[in-house]
């Protein structure tokens, strides 16, 4: 089986996964970065989503050898102490239901604010297309005006 260092989190990690393996179970299984979150498994929920280069990925549909030689940041390297603008939002907002969704949709998020550091509804509504069966996407839009603000 190959083996592949990725960097994750800042941090080389390496790991033995077969090359199609998706970057989803390796974070999960093989690093125990539990905090993404398996939801569909074809690109449509976004609980999967994590940076890869600083963009927003789902990583359940990108295999391991398609990201080898990357930055790959999940929800636990977000911020060192969990005080990212975002999280702060999120909290004040008590934006969390269930939670199940709420790692990619904070990543989605973040991904958002570093090519638009202060978006529209519309322009929220656009990108945060990741899917809450608990219906929060109104507090989601809500959290990321916050951010910005916070942000500013
Ligand atoms: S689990 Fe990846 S998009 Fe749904
Ligand atoms: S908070 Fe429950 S699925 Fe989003």
């Amino acid at each position: 089986m190959p083996n592949y260092s990725l960097s994750v989190n800042g941090k080389t990690m390496s790991v033995e996964a077969d090359e199609d393996t998706p970057l989803l179970w390796v974070l999960r299984d093989h690093l125990n970065l539990l905090g993404t979150k398996f939801g569909c498994g074809i690109a449509q929920c976004g609980a999967c989503t994590v940076h890869v280069n600083g963009s927003a990925m789902r990583s359940c549909v990108f295999p391991v050898s398609a990201v080898a030689d990357n930055e790959i940041t999940t929800i636990e390297g977000l911020s060192n102490k969990g005080d990212h603008p975002l999280q702060e939002a999120w909290i004040e907002l008590d934006v969390s239901q269930c939670g199940y969704c709420q790692a990619g949709q904070i990543m989605a998020a973040s991904s958002l604010l570093k090519d638009n550091p202060n978006p529209s509804d519309e322009e929220i509504d656009a990108v945060m297309t990741n899917i809450c069966r608990c219906g929060t996407h109104v507090r989601i839009r809500k959290a990321i005006h916050l951010a910005a603000e916070k942000s500013v």
